[in-house]
Formats: C-alpha cells, sequence, structure tokens
C-alpha cells in the first residue's frame, strides 16, 4: 500500500506531493501530515480556554504526562509550541483535550484564547517527553502543580481514575483562586468518587510562591517517602519542592517537567564580546542572555516552539566563536555547528548564521 502511494505520489501529482491535493478536499484528510480539528471549545476556567481536537489518523496517541507540539498559522507565519494533553492516556474516541492558559504578552496562547473555534484545524507532531507515568503504575503517586503547570498531572489523574488505580494519590495544585483552576468542578467530583484520591487546591496570596514546605507535605500525604512523585509548575514551586526532596534524599522519586527554561546564573564578567547574526547583516554587544533573545532584541525573528530547548525548531549554524549551553554550563568553541539558540548563549565573539 505505502509502495502504492509513493508511485501515485511520484508520477501523478508532480509537482506537489498528494497531501497538497487531499487537503483542498478536508485540511485532515492527508497521508502523512498530522492534523487535528477543533471541535469542541471552553473557557470556563479564567485565563485558559480548553479545545477538544479530533485528530486524523496518523495520531498514535499519548502517555499520560507527554506533550505534543501543535503548529497554528497566524497571519500567514506558521508558529509551534508544546503542550501537554489532559485527557487520559486511554481515552476511547482518540480526541485530544488541550488547555491553554493565556501568557501575558503570549503570540499563540492569546491568538488561542480568543480565536480558537470548531472547525479550525491545527498540525500536531507525534506526543513526546519523559515525563509520563510509568508502564508499571507505583503503589502511591503524588501530582503536584502549579498554574499551567496542572495540565500534565490532570492527564496523570484521569489515567489512574479510568483505570481504577487502587493506590494512594495525592492531587495537590495551587493557583491564584478557585475560578483559575482548569476543570475544578471534576477534581472535586474524581476526589468524590474515588476514596484513595485526596485532591487539594489552594491559593497562596497572589504573586507569592506557594509556601510549599515539609510540613504541608507531611500533613496531606503522611506516606510520601513511599510515593513516586510527578510536580510541573513555576520556578518557585519547583525549588520549594526540590529542595523538601533533596533534604529527604527522595530525589530519585522526584519527576519534574517546566514549561520555561531556568538558566544558571551568569557572571555579568563573562559577557563581553559582540554578537554577528552574519546572513542578516546585524550585530550588537553581548547582552549574555539567549542567543534567541539576542537576536529577537537585534529585530530579526528566528523561528522558535519551545524556548528551553526541546523542539530543535531554533537550531541555526553557528559559524565562529564559542557559545554555552543555558542548561548544562557546557561550552562549544568548534566553528559550523548547529546549535539552540533558545539555550545557548554567547561566550565573547559569535557569528550566527541567520
Ligand atoms: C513541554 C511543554 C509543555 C507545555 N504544555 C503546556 C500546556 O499544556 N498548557 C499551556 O498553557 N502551556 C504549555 N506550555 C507552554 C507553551 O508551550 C507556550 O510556551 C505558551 O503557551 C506561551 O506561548 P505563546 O506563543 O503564547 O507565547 P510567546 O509568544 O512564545 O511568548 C512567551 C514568552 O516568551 C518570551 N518572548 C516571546 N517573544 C519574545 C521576544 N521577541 N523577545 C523576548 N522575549 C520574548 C516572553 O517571555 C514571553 O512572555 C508547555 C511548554 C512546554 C515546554
Ligand atoms: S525553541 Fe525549542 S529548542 Fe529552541
Amino acid at each position: 500500500m505505502v509502495g502504492l502511494i509513493d508511485l501515485v505520489q511520484k508520477t501523478l501529482t508532480t509537482p506537489h506531493p498528494l497531501d497538497r491535493y487531499l487537503e483542498l478536499v478536508r485540511p485532515t484528510m492527508t497521508l502523512s501530515a498530522m492534523r487535528g480539528e477543533i471541535t469542541h471549545v471552553r473557557r470556563s476556567a479564567v485565563g485558559s480556554v480548553t479545545l477538544t481536537l479530533r485528530p486524523n489518523r496518523q495520531w498514535a496517541g499519548h502517555l499520560a504526562g507527554q506533550y505534543v507540539q501543535v503548529g497554528v498559522v497566524i497571519n500567514g507565519v506558521r508558529h509551534n509550541r508544546c503542550y501537554s494533553p489532559v485527557n487520559a492516556q486511554n481515552r476511547r474516541d482518540r480526541h485530544i483535550e488541550l488547555t491553554i492558559k493565556a501568557h501575558p504578552e503570549g503570540l499563540v496562547s492569546n491568538y488561542l484564547h480568543e480565536n480558537a473555534i470548531p472547525g479550525m484545524v491545527v498540525d500536531l507532531a507525534p506526543a513526546t517527553g519523559v515525563f509520563h507515568l510509568p508502564e508499571v503504575r507505583p503503589e502511591r503517586v503524588i501530582l503536584l502543580s502549579g498554574g499551567s503547570g496542572i495540565t500534565p498531572v490532570l492527564s496523570m489523574l484521569r489515567t489512574l481514575a479510568n483505570e481504577g488505580y487502587p493506590g494512594e494519590v495525592l492531587f495537590l495544585h495551587y493557583n491564584r483562586s478557585p475560578e483559575w483552576v482548569p476543570h475544578r468542578a471534576e477534581l472535586e467530583a474524581l476526589a468524590m468518587q474515588h476514596g484513595n484520591f485526596r485532591v487539594e487546591l489552594l491559593y497562596p496570596e497572589l504573586q507569592q510562591d506557594p509556601n510549599f514546605s515539609y510540613d504541608e507535605l507531611e500533613r496531606l500525604a503522611p506516606w510520601f517517602a513511599t510515593a513516586q512523585t510527578f510536580l510541573c509548575g513555576p520556578g518557585g514551586l519547583m525549588k520549594a519542592v526540590r529542595t523538601v526532596y533533596e533534604a529527604e534524599q527522595l530525589t530519585d522519586r522526584l519527576h519534574m517537567e517546566e514549561f520555561t527554561l531556568t538558566a544558571a546564573p551568569v557572571d555579568p564578567a563573562d559577557v563581553t564580546g559582540e554578537v554577528s547574526f552574519s546572513t542578516s547583516g546585524v550585530s550588537a554587544a553581548n547582552t549574555g542572555v539567549s542567543l534567541l533573545e539576542q537576536a529577537e532584541s537585534a529585530g530579526l525573528t528566528p523561528e522558535y516552539g519551545c524556548r528551553m530547548g526541546i523542539c530543535f525548531s531554533c537550531t541555526a549554524v553557528k559559524r565562529t566563536g564559542c557559545t554555552r549551553n543555558m542548561r548544562t554550563g557546557e561550552l562549544d568553541a568548534d566553528p559550523d555547528q548547529d546549535i539552540q539558540l533558545c539555550i545557548s548563549a554567547p561566550v565573547g565573539d559569535v557569528d550566527i548564521a541567520i
């Protein structure tokens, strides 16, 4: 069958691939491109929108906690962003549910928040990511989140609920106030239906980091040392939880996902030299931040997706100079190397081919 399709593509549909003709009939009717059609749009929580998508047959599902890249065309330009499906991994109808928080000044999240309607079609990539429930379910599970970080752990909770998971579960979520919590009514219903699920929604003072502590964890889940913990949320929460788990020597039981890059601090004395974006003929003094941000500050618009080193949309060739990987601290002084602009910072003079 694949051979026949290849033959048709090569002989009958030149110069365009078959998908170009099929998508004129229906945008999701493609042979290779993965797409999803929005079927429902809900704006039930303040600041976020929940989209239900009907994917085409290329979609192979996700493991609870993984993310998918979504491509959205805005003013003729396609932008990719990562979103973690909130639906259970074993959903029968194969539909994907995404809950997207409108990010202040964010392009794609605000666009979808304001403009998503049933019938809109988006591009999809296969689900990926190592942050997911293990195949052999742990005996006890703690799901910890803050703000938009609720999405991967909600998928885990729904998956465990569907499976009739018998172990103890603590679902602890921090947000501004009840009306900001997506899927709040369902969370409360799940806690009522499953005697082994404890759902705690906490609202620390606006703009303050959640006051997560050992005492709080001990109060809510005295069995926490025997659980596997899955954590996703803003930097302050991640740090507070990590500190408690480090002190208890439980980091091997803590699994984390961040939606934004937490870069190690840089010594201002190391911020020297000039950055050249030689293809565009633009250069500027090195400011020490990522090459993606320095390019944007110089008026360029390189492609990006995750802004944290996982999607590779921002890959460009470094012609000369030394860069530091902002996640690992590793230096790379070799010429003509592919680098990810979003997690690379210049160390002295650098020339990038964009
Ligand atoms: C694995 C993963 C899973 C995710 N899952 C979800 C999810 O389920 N739900 C969810 O809501 N979000 C999720 N996110 C976050 C999501 O991918 C997007 O980052 C988020 O929606 C913001 O995208 P945006 O286009 O609205 O914002 P962008 O326009 O990309 O802007 C985001 C931020 O980037 C910076 N920025 C953008 N442009 C510039 C510029 N020109 N100069 C300097 N800085 C700039 C700013 O700090 C800005 O506030 C996930 C992220 C990852 C990595
Ligand atoms: S934007 Fe995703 S790797 Fe750089």
